[in-house]
């Protein structure tokens, strides 16, 4: 296909917080996601660490058989551990302590100077670079002449609307996309993505690659619940008769 699916494993990692133990391990999830058919995996190094952690960066960099995309803020921090790590891909994100999720897309065109130092630090040790904008145009001017080499376009506010009301977010995603194209970038594309609306996203010719997290982790978790009350209620009876001990 020439649309590839990058699974955002953060969710796994948020569950694993949760309770402070060491499963489920986002890893794991990785690695099913690949055996799947996923061609990459998508992991947010957050600054306060609230789900995936600088251990999770540094196997899934090894693991990783596709594609392995690094989403973090464009911070000194940041910086040196993807230089350090060395994942295939970069996405450059906001990010703010306070916000449930990435709210908005990155401001290129308001931080033109910071944005390309860190697209140049990136970029020159061989890491490709993609900034999370939103479909406007003078973002996606700025995200090429910074050096990018792709843009990731924010689903967030079409994902958001009812079905029947997401026509003029999805024509500004379809132009955003195919501006980008136009200006020699690659087009991804996520947030807020589920199997009901991913449809016309998918559509977009422009666009070659989708970050899903969210929908796909709360699937799991809903079709994944029969197994497992399964194999536990099989655990207690072994442990009853005798053949756990
Ligand atoms: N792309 C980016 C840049 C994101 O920040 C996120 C959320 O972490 C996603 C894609 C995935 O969004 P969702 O979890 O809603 O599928």
């Amino acid at each position: 296909m020439d649309i590839a699916l990058h699974v955002n494993i953060d969710h796994v990692a948020t569950l694993r917080q949760a309770r402070g133990t060491r499963y489920p391990d986002p890893v794991e999830a990785a690695l099913a996601a690949e055996r799947a058919g996923a061609h990459g995996i998508t992991a947010h190094l957050r600054e306060d660490r609230r789900h995936v952690n600088d251990r999770d960066i540094r196997v899934l960099r090894e693991v990783v058989q596709g594609t392995f995309n690094l989403e973090m803020a464009a911070t000194d921090e940041m910086i040196a551990i993807a230089i350090a790590t060395r994942p295939h891909h970069v996405t450059l994100v906001p990010e703010r302590r306070e916000e449930r999720t990435t709210e908005g897309g990155l401001d290129v065109l308001g931080q033109r100077a910071h944005i390309e130092r860190c697209v140049r630090a990136l970029s020159s040790v061989g890491i490709r670079v993609s900034l999370f904008i939103a479909p406007d145009p003078a973002q996606i001017d700025a995200s090429a002449e910074v050096g990018a080499v792709q843009i990731e376009l924010h689903t967030g506010e079409y994902a958001h609307e009812p079905a029947g009301r997401r026509a003029s977010q999805l024509l500004a995603l379809a132009k955003g996309a195919a501006h980008a194209a136009g200006r020699g970038l690659r087009v991804a594309a996520g947030h807020g993505l589920t199997r009901e609306n991913v449809g016309p996203i998918a559509a977009i010719p422009a666009c070659v690659e989708l970050n899903i997290g969210h929908a796909i982790v709360a699937d799991a978790v809903i079709s994944g619940f029969d197994g497992a009350v399964r194999a536990m209620l099989d655990a207690m009876y072994r442990g009853r008769s005798g053949a756990g001990r």
